[in-house]
């Protein structure tokens, strides 16, 4: 009960640090914000320090830090360790968005802002009931350590030295991470599944500078059409990827995973008129819940070539990019993926061009085990905040480090996503509703005292 009082007593106080968190332009993918994902990674352990929590430090790595900070029940307790991250994606194209991305708005009970629900939200969530717990005096029955990288967001590149290097200090019973959705504002849920990654980056170039389209089109290979020919060979007609030995260590669907999925309010004519679309498209044979969560995908991320501003400019560019995820399901590898990649865009690559191909960063599939003190606990919690038991759903996304929790620290993973469906991580007019992160919040509050 004293926590109630505490949590109202401070709604308002939490919604203003975390816009001051939201403030701050943790970019991790761009150097010139170096600085600024410091000075982000520093605030956070203040703010952590000021939550009560001990033992807080900013820890470097050959990469952007780490915040870690713990909190101690005693000796004979189980620990539970919350990861998170507090880098963001770049908020490009700035012009798009209603409000600046660094600049939180808040309109119809949301705060907009890039990294408000991808996932400084959900970090301060966490933050803020751990403070609930200590300052009010309800304490806290296990012992709690807290890592929130700023690099999830580049592939976690150095965190999995870290853990490595740190086994015996990061030594948990589980992990629980909040850096995903739940199906509506009434519709917790709990994660049993995310998607890998293969991050893949195509240089193709053609004549040695930038031509006129006119004295020497038609005779000379032009290398936005060749990446255009090499990208439309990524996919067959059925919307499968052509790559070969793509499809050899993909898991088919169990009966089971096909059945659980009618139990999930999803229905594609919402989905499909909330994007605007006249029709939906995958890979045949399948519906949509299972092309998001059970199958691998390729996407074009971004295409770099030639005249791209206002107005025409008649030009034969000399070379051009594209950026290509694809996203893996069990038990496809990164590593052999990225390597078939290379060597099958390389065959579709037409004469008069050199292409090359570099792979930027990857992520294991992962499928949980979803059972276990935790997952129990954080269950309960989240059906009487939300009056709802929660659905068991998967992502398309990725989070790399879940499955080195599990290989390197040999604890269960559970995640805990308080997103809702539109909330535009990546993209502009990103946003967290602010009735779900005060609920998340006493949800979270309730589960730690359920671990008791
Ligand atoms: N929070 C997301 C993961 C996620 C995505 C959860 C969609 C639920 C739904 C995470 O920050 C993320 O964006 N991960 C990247 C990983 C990559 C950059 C290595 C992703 O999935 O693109
Ligand atoms: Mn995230
Ligand atoms: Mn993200």
């Amino acid at each position: 009960m004293k926590t109630d009082a505490y949590l109202s007593e401070n709604r308002d106080r939490f919604e203003e640090e975390l816009k001051e968190l939201l403030r701050i332009p943790s970019v991790s993918t761009d150097s010139a914000y170096a600085a600024e994902v410091k000075r982000c990674a520093e605030w956070l352990a203040g703010h952590l320090t000021e939550a009560g929590l001990e033992t807080v430090e900013v820890i470097g790595t050959d990469g952007h830090p780490v915040v870690y900070a713990e909190h101690h029940a005693g000796v004979e307790s189980p620990t539970v360790l919350i990861y998170g991250h507090y880098d963001v994606q770049p908020a490009d194209p700035e012009e798009l968005w209603t409000s600046p991305p660094f600049e939180p708005d808040v309109r119809e009970g949301r705060v907009y802002a890039r990294g408000s629900e991808d996932d400084k939200g959900q970090v301060h969530m966490h933050a803020k009931a751990l403070e609930a717990r200590i300052r009010s005096g309800a304490g806290l029955p296990v012992n709690v350590k807290m890592v929130i990288e700023g690099e999830e967001e580049i592939g976690s590149r150095h965190l999995e030295g870290f853990l490595k290097e740190n086994r015996k200090r990061l030594s948990c019973d589980a992990v629980m991470i909040s850096d995903t959705t739940m199906l509506g504002p009434d519709l917790p849920a709990i994660t049993a599944g995310l998607r890998g990654l293969a991050y893949m980056e195509l240089t193709v170039r053609g004549p040695n500078r930038d031509l006129h389209s006119g004295s020497y089109g038609g005779a000379v290979r032009n290398p936005a059409n060749a990446l255009a020919t090499i990208i439309a060979g990524l996919k067959d007609e059925y919307g499968r990827v052509t790559v070969p030995g793509f499809y050899d260590r993909v898991k088919e669907m169990s009966g089971e995973e096909r059945a659980s999925l009618k139990a999930i309010p999803f229905e594609d004519d919402d989905f499909q008129r909330d994007l605007d679309l006249q029709t939906l498209v995958g890979e045949a044979g399948y519906s949509t819940l299972e092309r998001l969560w059970y199958r691998p995908a390729l996407d074009v991320n971004g295409m770099i070539s030639g005249f791209t501003g206002e107005g025409a400019k008649t030009v034969l560019p000399g070379e051009a990019r594209a950026k290509v995820s694809m996203r893996l399901v069990p038990d496809q590898d990164p590593e052999e993926i990225q390597a078939a990649f290379k060597k099958h865009v390389l065959s579709l690559a037409p004469a008069g061009v050199d292409v090359e191909v570099e792979y930027h960063h990857g992520a294991v599939p992962w499928r949980a085990n979803p059972q276990g003190p935790v997952f129990e606990a954080a269950s309960a919690a989240l059906e009487a905040a939300f009056a709802r038991k929660p659905l068991l759903i998967r992502e398309g996304g990725s989070i790399p480090i879940v499955p080195m929790f599990e290989s390197l620290l040999d604890a269960s993973v559970i995640l805990v996503g308080f997103g809702l469906p539109g909330a535009n991580p990546h993209a502009p007019d990103e946003w967290l509703d602010l009735g779900v992160y005060q609920k998340g919040i006493s949800a979270l509050v309730s589960m730690w005292g359920r671990l008791a």
